[in-house]
């Protein structure tokens, strides 16, 4: 099918122009052919689909909390046209058998589903995955997600094996002896709803061990969900010497208003690993993106029942965020003049392909109103979870339209 998308200002990361596009699962700049379909795009921006190296898919083993096709429709809402799917699953993703199983369900998706595989057996942290063979099954990244690997004899293995796999390895840098049990950001917050405290320290000491390994090794190491300033100082001042490290982050540890101060609510959609830090953490965070500290914008969506959420202290830890990231983007960094679109571009579409080394920049659109206001309803979205701790905000721009696999996969209303 051939859409004509037509007067449309069209964003690739670098420039901003305005032109018509034609997509039949393509995108091209001409077409001696008859569309099949036009989409007037007067006022929208079209930008090549988001990327989310980061999602929780759920599929096999849990899928009452999203499963590929649901995560799809999420993701199409999201304007996102291209995911990694985390490999804690139940199973966890640590075969060949378990790889294929997702790219093949995610064949049939709205979205392209990409998989990570584990970095050990059962995330257990013990014995290493043959990364060839992983990589030949089909998954562009290894990762134990969910947890950190807790031996630092066993990641230094992991990577060197990685590196000569040439795979990228994602680590969740987290040390679960100083979590000691804790649910959310250790501070006078955690303190004063007398609940046990996850430290700073965790991440930061994780973040620092695996950037000295990656120094060593030369792998490939992406670190994911960077929440903390000194995180942030860490890699300021090891990038620049070291070409083999990235780092990600997600809209909830620089969106303005989301701090740990949202736990008073004692309400477990705001819980999340790692957690709400404070507005210092946040002001890190914003800088390090503005800065290009940080590579990539992500979702770490991570859904969750309501009834698993119910309990403030003994709920699982994760927020979905597929169908509010761009929104949430937007409107913390264009609609306040720190970034433009063509960086804020790179950030969601095109620096994830370049860190997992894929090519398919322009294999779907996303189309937006950079300028609508909406509030965020969980109730409206196409997840099967609503644990978003973006409920009730009101976002500066929409996805209109999302393009993917030859086809419009979500229009908005
Ligand atoms: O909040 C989180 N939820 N952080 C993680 O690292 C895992 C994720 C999940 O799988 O629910
Ligand atoms: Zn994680």
């Amino acid at each position: 099918m051939l859409t004509l998308l037509k007067n449309g200002l069209v964003c690739d990361g670098h420039s901003i122009t305005r032109r018509d596009i034609w997509y039949d699962g393509w995108t091209h700049a001409e077409s001696g052919r008859q569309p099949d379909a036009v989409a007037d795009c007067a006022g929208l921006v079209i930008m090549p689909g988001l990327f989310d190296m980061h999602t929780h898919m759920r599929d096999p083993g849990q899928t009452h909390k999203e499963d590929i096709y649901s995560g799809g429709e999420a993701a199409a809402a999201g304007g996102v046209t291209g995911l990694l799917a985390m490999p804690n699953t139940a199973p966890p993703v640590d075969s060949a058998d378990a790889v294929r199983y997702v790219v093949t369900r995610g064949e049939r998706s709205k979205t392209h589903v990409y998989t990570t595989c584990c970095i050990t057996k059962g995330m257990a942290g013990e014995e290493i995955l043959d990364f060839s063979a992983m990589k030949a099954a089909g998954a562009v990244a290894a990762s134990d997600d969910g947890r950190p690997v807790a031996d630092a004899r066993i990641m230094r293995k992991s990577l060197e094996k990685a590196k000569a796999a040439d795979m990228p390895v994602i680590s969740h840098c987290e040390d679960l002896g100083l979590i000691d049990g804790g649910i959310m950001n250790e501070g006078d917050i955690s303190r004063e709803l007398v609940v046990r405290g996850m430290t700073r320290l965790s991440e930061n000491i994780i973040t620092a061990r695996e950037i000295l390994l990656a120094a060593e090794t030369g792998a490939r190491l992406h670190i994911a969900h960077v929440s903390t300033k000194e995180a942030v100082t860490l890699l300021r001042a090891f990038r620049p010497a070291l070409c083999n490290i990235t780092a990600e982050t997600a809209p909830h540890y620089f969106s303005r208003d989301l701090t740990d101060r949202c736990l008073l609510s004692k309400d477990a959609d705001y819980r999340m690993n790692p957690p709400l830090r404070t507005p210092a953490d946040i002001l890190a965070i914003t800088s390090a993106l503005c800065g290009g500290v940080i590579d990539a914008i992500v979702t770490d969506h991570a859904p969750h029942s309501p009834e698993e959420k119910a309990d403030f202290e003994t709920a699982p830890n994760g927020v979905v965020g597929l169908e509010t990231s761009l929104a949430a983007t937007l409107t913390a960094f264009y609609h306040t003049g720190l970034l433009p679109l063509e960086n804020i571009v790179r950030l969601m579409c095109v620096r994830p392909r370049e860190i997992l080394g894929l090519r398919d920049l322009w294999g779907g659109l996303c189309v937006a109103d950079l300028n609508e206001e909406w509030v965020v309803d969980p109730n409206h979205m196409r997840s099967k979870s609503r644990n978003t701790c973006f409920k009730n905000f009101t976002l500066r721009g929409k996805v209109k339209y999302t393009f993917n696999k030859g086809v419009c996969v979500y229009a908005d209303n």
